[in-house]
C-alpha cells in the first residue's frame, strides 16, 4: 500500500477554511507554495487537517534532511525542554553551544582552527559571516553571483541575484556588493560552451578587478556551492577550485553558503567536499536544526575572532533548544548513512528524469549533485524558453494528487527535490510516479497543443 491517501480533493474543506482566514490575517507577501493546511508529518510523509496523507519533496525548503521529528531530534527537544529554554548564551552560558560549535569545527572542510558562532536563520549567518570577513580584512566589498540568493534581509537581498519577487520595491540595499556570472553551463552568460570555454567565467574574476571592483577592495567572494532558488545550477568541477585560487591570491575571504545544500544533501556533509575547496567562513542552517531554527558561520579562527567582544551575536542566537536539536542531527548522520541516501536517492532520480527526457523534450536540463537535483523546464530544446506556466502546473498537479514538490530557478522553470533522506526506496518511487504523472498531465497536453497550433 502505498503512502499516499487523499480522502478529499485538495485543498479540503478544513484547508480551505483556513485559506479564507488566512487572507484576512496574513500579508499577500508572504509566499503561498500550497493552499494545504498541515496536521502531522514523519519522516517524509505529511498528514493534512483533512485527513489527505502526502509524500514531501520539498522538506520545509530542505530543512530536514533528517525527516520530519526524527526520533533522536525530538527526543533532545522535549528534555531540553524540560530542563530550560532560553537564557541567552551572552548573558548565561551553556554547553550544547559550545559542544555544537566544536562539532562544527571538526565537520566544516578544512585542518585549520576554526571556530562557530550560532544565529536563527540562514540570512542572519550570512549577515555575521560578511561582518567577519570585513572585520578580519578591514575590506568593504563583497561579490556575490548572477542567480543566487543568500536571503530576505538588507545586505543578503543585495547578495541576492533575482529581482522578483525578492527586490523589486525593496531598494536601496547596502552597497559596495558585486555581480559577476555564475557557471550556468545551460544558459552561459558569455554564450560559451564548457569545457571549450576554458573555465572563462571563473578566470574572469581577475577582470572584474581591474574594470569593476580593485581586488584590494574585496572582504570576500560568496557562493553557493551548488545554487539553491537558483535552480540546482551545479557547475563544473573546476570551476570552484579556480574561484578559490584567485581569492587567494589577492587575500580576498572565499565564503561558501552552504544553507541550502549543506548536511548531506549533495552526498557528503557539505557541498564543498565534492569540489575539494575549503572556504574560510562556511555558512550553514536550514537542516542544521533539525526542524527549529538554528543558522550557523564556521570560519578560521583568526577571522572569526576579528570582531571586538560584543560585535557578534544577537538575543536568541544558539537557543539551548535548537542546539540541542543540531547536536541530535549531528548524531543521525554519524550513525543513519544519510550522505550515502542522498547519493542513492539521487541517482534514482537522475537515472527515471533522463528516461523522461527521452520522452517530452521541454525537460531541457536534468541535473545536480549527490541528493540535490533538479530539472529545468523549458518550451522547446532548441529556444530554450523558460516553462515557467507549466512548472507551476506541475507542482500543483503534484499536491492535488498527494505530492508536495517545489520550484525553483530565476526563471521560475525548475523543478527541485529537497527530500528527508530518510524517505524509504518504495517512498521515492511512488513519489517519482506522480511527479512522471505531473509531467505527462502537463506536457503532453502542452506538447500536443504546440503540434496542433
Ligand atoms: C543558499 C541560501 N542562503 C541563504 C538562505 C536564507 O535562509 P533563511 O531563509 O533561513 O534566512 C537560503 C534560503 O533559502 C538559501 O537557500
Amino acid at each position: 500500500m502505498g503512502a499516499i491517501k487523499l480522502r478529499t480533493a485538495v485543498p479540503g474543506p478544513r484547508s480551505q477554511e483556513l485559506m479564507r482566514r488566512r487572507a484576512q490575517a496574513v500579508p499577500r507577501g508572504i509566499y503561498l507554495g500550497t493552499p494545504i493546511y498541515v496536521a502531522e508529518a514523519e519522516g517524509a510523509v505529511i498528514e493534512d487537517v483533512d485527513g489527505n496523507r502526502y509524500l514531501d519533496l520539498a522538506g520545509g525548503i530542505g530543512c530536514l534532511n533528517v525527516g520530519h521529528r526524527a526520533p533522536g531530534v525530538t527526543q533532545a527537544i522535549h528534555s531540553q525542554v524540560d530542563r530550560y529554554m532560553h537564557t541567552c548564551f551572552q548573558v548565561l552560558p551553556y554547553e550544547g553551544y559550545v559542544r555544537l560549535a566544536e562539532r562544527m569545527n571538526q565537520l566544516a572542510p578544512g585542518k585549520f582552527a576554526k571556530k562557530t558562532m550560532f544565529v536563527n536563520s540562514g540570512a542572519e549567518a550570512v549577515e555575521n559571516a560578511v561582518k567577519a570577513a570585513r572585520a578580519y580584512t578591514r575590506r568593504p566589498a563583497v561579490i556575490a553571483f548572477e542567480d543566487a540568493f543568500h536571503g530576505r534581509t538588507m545586505m543578503t537581498l543585495a547578495l541576492t541575484s533575482k529581482t522578483h519577487p525578492y527586490k523589486a520595491g525593496f531598494e536601496p540595499f547596502p552597497g559596495d556588493v558585486y555581480r559577476v556570472p555564475f557557471a550556468y553551463c545551460y544558459r552561459c552568460s558569455y554564450s560559451l560552451k564548457y569545457p571549450e570555454c576554458g573555465m572563462y567565467c571563473a578566470h574572469h574574476l581577475e577582470d572584474t578587478f581591474k574594470r569593476v571592483v580593485a581586488a584590494e577592495s574585496v572582504a570576500a567572494v560568496i557562493a553557493e556551492p551548488v545554487l539553491g532558488e537558483g535552480g540546482f545550477v551545479t557547475p563544473p568541477p573546476e570551476f570552484f577550485r579556480i574561484v578559490v585560487e584567485i581569492c587567494r591570491k589577492h587575500g580576498i575571504l572565499f565564503i561558501a553558503d552552504e544553507v541550502q545544500s549543506g548536511f548531506g544533501r549533495t552526498g557528503t556533509m557539505f557541498a564543498c567536499e565534492r569540489y575539494g575547496i575549503e572556504p574560510d567562513l562556511l555558512v550553514t542552517a536550514k537542516s542544521l536544526g533539525g526542524g527549529l531554527p538554528l543558522g550557523a558561520v564556521t570560519g578560521r579562527a583568526e577571522i572569526m575572532d576579528a570582531a571586538g567582544e560584543g560585535g557578534l551575536g544577537g538575543t536568541f542566537g544558539g537557543n539551548p533548544v535548537c542546539v540541542e536539536a543540531g547536536l541530535a542531527v549531528l548524531d543521525e548522520f554519524e550513525h543513519d548513512g544519510l550522505c550515502a541516501r542522498a547519493d542513492k536517492l539521487g541517482k534514482r532520480f537522475a537515472e527515471r528524469a533522463r528516461r523522461w527526457q527521452q520522452e517530452w523534450p521541454q525537460i531541457g536540463e536534468v541535473r545536480g549533485l549527490g541528493g540535490m537535483q533538479a530539472m529545468e523546464l523549458v518550451r522547446s530544446p532548441e529556444s530554450r524558453e523558460p516553462a515557467a506556466a507549466e512548472t507551476k502546473q506541475i507542482v500543483r498537479y503534484c499536491y492535488e494528487h498527494g505530492l508536495i514538490v517545489l520550484s525553483a530557478g530565476s526563471y521560475g522553470n525548475v523543478i527541485r527535490l529537497l527530500m528527508p533522506l530518510v524517505m524509504s526506496d518504495e517512498q521515492f518511487e511512488e513519489a517519482l510516479d506522480v511527479l512522471e504523472a505531473g509531467l505527462k498531465a502537463v506536457l503532453q497536453a502542452r506538447g500536443a497543443a504546440v503540434q496542433t497550433a
